[in-house]
């Protein structure tokens, strides 16, 4: 199946290329020789995919395109100020070639007129040559390959461009251009005659939409925070006289040059080039118009239209009560939590987070405060965040720590697109967040948080008597499975099972302590499926006849336990079968418990 973009671009290609209207220009004699049916659209994504109809591939000068490119160089080796007091960025409402200069400081209007044009061309970095070599090389990453010079179209225009070397010298006397104005007007001349294609357009508007990093290459052409002040200036002056109309009917950033191409950006998502010699009177090309025109109305791509919902940033709320931590506790612990987890609040949070998002979630989060005494963000279907959404959070994170209320993050590991931000954004007498790997480990730390109200007992030793597994037993027969077992002490980060380990018949009781029990998940990593404190037994399904380990077990901190052998208990159970009866009832009542969780966890997150 071909796609629907592909067939939505060759009817629109058949649709417009019966238009005829508008000339080839003419004023450089050399460009004259373009066939005025030439016609290609190309638009491109964010991940480097081209569609392409037409004649899209045949090379062409770019003309005033350039200009915009030519402005970020100037931005990135010169900075915002030192250029802005040289270039203005308010439109002209003149012609491309009008001398639009501030009656006072000489300064062009904007960088987007050939006025301007020159005089960025002459704040590129270094002497002429190496004011060459670098416009040719920022060029060559925004196109993605090595670039040619159109040199039959350069000399047309070097020749015949008196007006701008007027306007070189206009703007040399005004001390706009500080160098030799004919050696800039000359590199100017050369960057006007940059040999490139339609689609070659689309992939230099695809790398602005993508923050100046092409999307097939993934080479950065240009630092991201010049990009949004080339678009704003390609938005206001970059179709010269026609920019009112132009953001009226299209609304996207857009330049246009006399060779015939338009270039289109719809920040974040496509790159679009249009390539028709016709011009109409303003010197733009008259089918590449109509087909923006077309694209923006058919696809949606006018940037004032709203493209999302700040709602949309928070996914599911749900709580502890309903996805408690893996942990299982012991019956004080667990009956408290559980007039408690409801306290901690899941916060699922999806897309990119912009100020609007985040305003939306923090107002959220404030109308659960009372109720609340943790809030986990879960950030994993998130797929970054601004850096003043980031402050703003962190603000609320430390307003809320304030409130007694904790905020933590979780599942943002190794994911620069948030945690850059978030770090960047902690301010200087701030702690700083917290942040897991995953929920469990989120939930458990908020559930400690709730825990550490609970009056329990500080050494926290268990016995026997506190395991379900041993649950309902007689205490004989319970003194007599203690005096088959033998304790140990495990210290802290000590692997006590490995999973997958064979034959080995010890069943583990906690007297005190932690331990993780973990699965060796395939890229080696581990993934942490619960913890077990003080009364709780791990090992038991050996009773099962299970001898091979399934999981990894390691102390968290020091632990004593209790290691019974089930050869042990089979000895005991052969005397006492009532001892087997009991282990297996209460080991199919915990399985069952796991179940319901488990079920319990899933219809929560569903
Ligand atoms: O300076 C000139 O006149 C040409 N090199 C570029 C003009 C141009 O592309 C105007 N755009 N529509």
């Amino acid at each position: 199946m071909q796609s629907p973009i592909q067939d939505y671009l060759e009817s629109l290609h058949s649709q417009i290329k019966g238009l005829d209207a508008g000339e080839v220009a003419s004023y450089i004699p050399e460009l004259t020789k373009a066939d005025p049916n030439w016609f290609g659209i190309c638009l491109v994504t964010m991940d480097g995919v081209a569609y392409c109809v037409g004649d899209a591939d045949q090379p062409f000068t770019i003309q005033s395109i350039s200009k915009a490119f030519v402005y970020a160089i100037a931005l990135a080796d010169m900075g915002k100020d030192y250029v802005s007091k040289k270039v203005g960025v308010e439109p002209s409402g003149d012609a491309f070639n009008s001398i639009s200069l501030d009656p006072q400081s000489g300064a062009p209007f904007n960088p987007m007129i050939n006025a301007g044009a020159i005089a960025t061309t002459s704040m590129v970095g270094g002497e002429s040559v190496e004011e060459w070599r670098r416009i040719e090389t920022v060029m060559a990453s925004f196109m993605g390959h090595d670039l040619r010079i159109d040199e039959e179209v350069y000399r047309s225009e070097s020749q015949t461009g008196h007006r701008n070397r007027a306007i070189a010298w206009m703007l040399k006397n005004f001390g706009i251009i500080e160098g030799d104005p004919m050696a800039s007007v000359e590199n100017y001349f050369r960057q006007c005659s940059i040999l490139v294609s339609c689609r070659d357009l689309a992939y230099m508007a695809a790398t602005l939409a993508n923050g100046g990093v092409h999307p097939a290459t993934n080479v950065r052409a240009m630092p991201s925070e010049h990009i949004e002040h080339v678009l704003s200036v390609m938005a206001t002056c970059g179709m010269y006289d026609y920019a009112g109309s132009w953001l009226y009917e299209v609304g996207m950033p857009a330049k246009c040059g006399v060779g015939g191409g338009i270039i289109a950006v719809l920040p974040g998502r496509f790159g679009i080039g249009v390539f028709s010699p016709r011009l109409d009177e303003k010197g733009n090309s008259a089918r590449g118009i109509e087909v923006c025109k077309r694209l923006s109305k058919d696809f949606g791509l006018n940037i004032f239209s709203p493209t999302h919902d700040p709602r949309m940033a928070l996914g599911r709320i749900y709580t502890a009560a309903d996805a408690p931590s893996r942990r299982q506790p012991g019956n004080d612990v667990r009956a408290y939590l559980k007039e408690t987890a409801h306290r901690i609040k899941y916060f699922c949070l999806h897309g990119f987070l912009a100020v609007d998002g985040i305003e939306f979630v923090i107002r959220r989060m404030q109308t659960l405060a009372e109720q609340a005494s943790s809030f986990i963000l879960d950030l994993h279907q998130v797929d970054g965040i601004s850096e003043s959404a980031a402050r703003l959070l962190n603000q609320a994170r430390v307003g809320f720590s304030e409130d007694g209320i904790a905020v933590v993050f979780s599942r943002i590991h190794n994911r620069p697109a948030i945690v850059t931000p978030l770090s960047k954004a902690v301010a200087r007498d701030d702690r700083g967040f917290l942040s897991f790997e995953d929920n469990d480990l989120a939930v458990e730390w908020c559930e400690n948080r709730l825990l550490d109200k609970l009056e329990r007992d500080p050494d926290g030793r268990g016995s026997l008597v506190d395991a379900a597994l041993f649950k309902g037993l007689p205490d004989p027969l319970l003194r007599e499975v203690e005096a088959v077992s033998r304790a140990h002490v495990y210290a802290p980060g000590e692997q006590i099972l490995e999973s997958g380990q064979q034959g080995d018949g010890r069943i583990f009781f906690i007297e005190s302590g932690q331990v993780s029990i973990l699965v060796p998940l395939k890229d080696g990593a581990h993934q942490r499926i619960s913890t077990l404190g003080p009364g709780m037994v791990f090992g038991e399904m050996i009773l099962l006849g299970q001898t091979t380990r399934s999981a990894s077990v390691f102390a968290d901190q020091q632990v004593r336990c209790l290691i019974i052998e089930a050869s042990d208990l089979e000895r005991i159970s052969d005397r006492e079968p009532r001892l087997k009866i009991t282990l297996l009832e209460n080991l199919a009542k915990d399985m069952a418990n796991k179940l319901r969780s488990s079920t319990q966890w899933i219809a929560a997150l569903a």
